[in-house]
């Protein structure tokens, strides 16, 4: 990787360094109640990570070091995707991406690559050329610019994200810019791709919307299991599947004898697996904070069970670490629901889906999650 560290990298880095020189680092931790994610997940033979962030990273000390003492792997929740990387063609911003890569490298930190192919991050100057001249050269420069550059620092990519959409489509891809341009092979170009620039890297296919067992998921299940075999037996070239496990407290029921046998039909292709972006979205913020925390942390508790059941299931990333940053918002929807309970400002005003609160406090969600990695350890 050749980049210029800026300024910043240089103190990000050296604050990486001093905390790995005072053994801050995970996996050198006690196993005692205190241990973290990090090291937990590890000795039951797993991963934890998150989505993060690298203007945050710079400026919020108490998260970084929430993220060092908790997490081994990090994923850029929007630094490496395409429309941040490439608004202008031709002329790529590189720093965030090259500081966030700085970051975890001064920190013995390993990165996943999200994502290369998403259909809600495409440069507004690239959806004319692909539509228009079905031009694939945009897609192989963005993918060369990154994976060069980035490839020796990142394991795994996300090389097609979010690709099945129902309701459309008998083969139940989403009718995105990708498949309108070049059809459905698109999928298999994409990791074609891919596995020329990186050989070495885990490739992998993420998707949403798998959970729970109602009728949509149901839909999405089969049409993904479908995808992921015709992809396997025509010979495409990708390693491992992400399940995003966006949990939602108003969808349900979730059956674990559903969604574990949809774990091991996965494993049957001979595919890893990886939850790549657990957080809980909730819908009763009205409930007392213990009582929300409890839901949270007991739907954490029932999904990973069965994920961590699943010999395949290789790690975990929660999407973000801390309440204080989440993408999950309270939506007016949310504000709808509770007319004037809200009206005076005060109020929940955050959703509680994450592993630590605003505080970076260790919340019931965050002991579930230890508590499924030493309860089910890979043997
Ligand atoms: C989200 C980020 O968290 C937001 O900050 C951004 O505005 C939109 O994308 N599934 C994915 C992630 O694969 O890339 C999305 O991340 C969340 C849904």
């Amino acid at each position: 990787m050749s980049h210029r560290p800026t300024r910043r990298t240089c103190l990000l880095a050296t604050a990486g360094l001093v905390l790995a020189a005072t053994g801050w680092r995970a996996g050198v931790e006690a196993q005692g109640a205190d241990a973290s994610l990090a090291s937990v997940a590890t000795a039951a033979g797993r991963y934890y990570g998150t989505a993060v962030r690298i203007d945050r990273i710079a400026v919020d000390d108490q998260y970084r070091q929430a993220i060092l003492r908790e997490c081994t792997h990090l994923t850029p929740e929007f630094e490496m995707k395409w429309d941040a990387i490439e608004r202008i063609r031709g002329k790529p911003s590189l720093a965030p991406m090259d500081d966030l890569v700085s970051f975890a490298r001064a920190n013995g930190m390993r990165m996943r690559g999200h994502t290369l192919l998403w259909y809600r991050s495409v440069p507004d100057w690239a959806a004319g050329v692909l539509l228009e001249h079905k031009d694939w050269s945009p897609i192989r420069n963005y993918f060369s610019t990154l994976i060069s550059r980035y490839g020796d620092a990142i394991e795994q990519w996300d090389v097609v994200n979010e690709p099945i959409d129902t309701g459309h489509r008998t083969d139940g891809l989403r009718e995105n810019i990708f498949l309108r341009a070049f059809g459905p092979d698109y999928i298999r170009r994409a990791l074609d791709d891919a596995r020329m620039l990186a050989p070495r890297a885990s490739l992998m296919i993420n998707e949403y919307g798998l959970d729970y067992d109602i009728p949509v998921e149901r839909d999405r299940r089969y049409l993904f299991l479908k995808l992921l075999e015709g992809l396997k037996s025509a010979g495409a070239p990708f390693d491992a599947v992400g399940i995003q496990g966006h949990l939602d407290l108003s969808k349900g029921p979730f059956s674990p004898k559903v969604f574990g046998d949809f774990l091991q039909e996965i494993a049957n292709l001979g595919l890893q697996i990886v939850i790549t972006e657990l957080d809980v979205k909730e819908y009763d913020y009205l409930a007392p904070a213990e009582e929300r925390d409890r839901r949270v942390a007991d739907a954490v508790r029932r999904y990973l069970d069965v994920a961590f059941a699943q010999p395949a299931v290789k790690g975990l990333t929660s999407w973000g670490l801390s309440d204080r940053y989440s993408w999950l918002e309270v939506t007016p929807e949310d504000y709808a629901r509770y007319p004037g309970a809200w009206k005076a400002g005060d109020g929940p005003g955050v959703n509680r889906g994450l592993p630590l609160d605003s505080s970076m406090r260790r919340k019931p969600m965050y002991q579930a999650i230890a508590a499924a990695f030493k309860r089910q350890p890979l043997g």
